[in-house]
């Protein structure tokens, strides 16, 4: 019989230091107003001096390892999703797998910028699917304030820290991740790109005197494509799990963007209340988005065994992607585990 994975585990991290709307105003020429009607954001969290992509994804995933009631050694696979890595190499997720004490694990990284976590868990479930992996660990985590020019108004305004984990472990059961919908297209027209640091354009002190080495955006054809493609791939994920829009108990999207988010609800003929939203307090925290989002949905309200949820987002590469999840008993799948154990 072939396996399902669920999640049965979920945490997430934010650091403590919130830079305001009106901070900003002392960096850059905007206005609070013009953040607020233009993106949503209200404030963003970013990460201390010491803090780093895989310290946060260290915190995240040790909450969700206890949520799970596992420890660092059952984990079989440790993927981090992440388009800010600590370094080039080692791959952060090798970083999280030591520091956890992951022994048993496997350990990669997985670059879809902002639709990372999406990726995330498409390769996971497959992974478990497959039989190759019993259970994995899966980390979102981003420092993107460490890679925007804090002197260009029409990005340094839109990014924060943070980062989110889930543990997705094998259920015999139809429930877990019931679909998936990925699609990309090579951004060779820059819309959103990081440009130094690569083999392309290695680091020298040219890049870095021309802040080659920061995010450029052209916001407003990114907006475009990211209205259609999340609507676009969401459907296609629906369908792929035979449900439609109304079976959905929430959708949790990508947090980029006010707007986008609200044109993509009306493009799905969604109720408002469905879309969960926190942008408002987190900016865009890129592939942690979603893990950061759905971590505030779980802990904030009950979730009924049976429940369906839609993740759907956007983001550099380009890349897009959404996942339809049916909630888990996860109570039994621990008690399956324990009497496994007990055998
Ligand atoms: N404060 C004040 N004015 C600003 C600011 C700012 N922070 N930033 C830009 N402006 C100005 C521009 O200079 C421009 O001025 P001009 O008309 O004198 O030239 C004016 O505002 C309008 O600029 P636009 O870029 O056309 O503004 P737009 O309405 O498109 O909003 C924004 C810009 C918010 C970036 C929007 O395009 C957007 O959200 N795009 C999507 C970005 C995004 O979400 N990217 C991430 C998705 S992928 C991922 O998550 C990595």
């Amino acid at each position: 019989m072939m396996n399902h994975a669920a999640i049965t585990g979920w945490g997430s991290y934010s650091p403590t230091r919130i830079l305001s709307n009106h901070d900003l105003e002392e960096l850059v020429d905007t206005s609070d107003a013009w953040i607020r009607t233009r993106t949503g954001i209200g404030e963003r969290r970013v990460a201390a001096p010491d803090e780093t992509t895989s310290s946060m994804g260290v915190i995240a995933a040790r909450r969700a390892l206890e949520r799970a009631e596992l420890l660092p050694r059952e984990i079989d696979l440790v993927i981090c999703a992440s388009t800010t890595p600590d370094h080039l190499l080692p791959a952060t997720a090798c970083l999280i797998q030591q520091q956890l004490g992951c022994t048993q694990a496997g350990a990669f990284d997985l670059n879809a910028a902002c639709s990372g976590f999406i990726y995330g868990l498409a390769v996971a479930s497959q992974f478990i699917q497959g039989g190759a992996a019993r259970r994995v660990l899966l980390v979102s985590s981003e420092t993107l304030t460490r890679f925007v020019n804090w002197q260009d108004r029409s990005t340094c305004v839109l990014f924060g820290d943070g980062a989110g984990a889930v543990v997705l472990e094998a259920t015999p059961h139809c429930e877990g991740v019931l679909s998936v919908a990925l699609g990309s297209r090579g951004d060779i027209e820059r819309m959103l790109v990081i440009e130094a640091g690569g083999s392309a354009l290695p680091a020298s002190a040219d890049t870095v005197a021309r802040k080659a080495h920061y995010m450029k955006m052209r916001g407003n054809e990114v907006f475009k494509m990211a209205v259609r493609n999340m609507a676009q791939t969401a459907k296609e994920a629906l369908a792929k799990a035979n449900l439609t829009l109304p079976e959905l108990t929430a959708v949790i999207p990508h947090q980029a963007n006010l707007r986008i988010l609200t044109a993509t609800q009306e493009a799905l003929d969604l109720p408002a209340e469905k879309m969960f939203i926190n942008v408002d307090r987190h900016g865009n925290t890129g592939a942690a988005s979603i893990a950061l989002a759905m971590g505030e949905f779980l802990d904030s309200r009950p979730v009924q065994v049976g429940d369906h949820f839609l993740l759907v987002a956007f983001g550099g590469g380009l890349t897009w992607g959404a996942c339809v999840l049916r909630w888990a008993d996860i109570a039994a799948i621990v008690r399956r585990r324990a009497q496994k154990l007990s055998a």
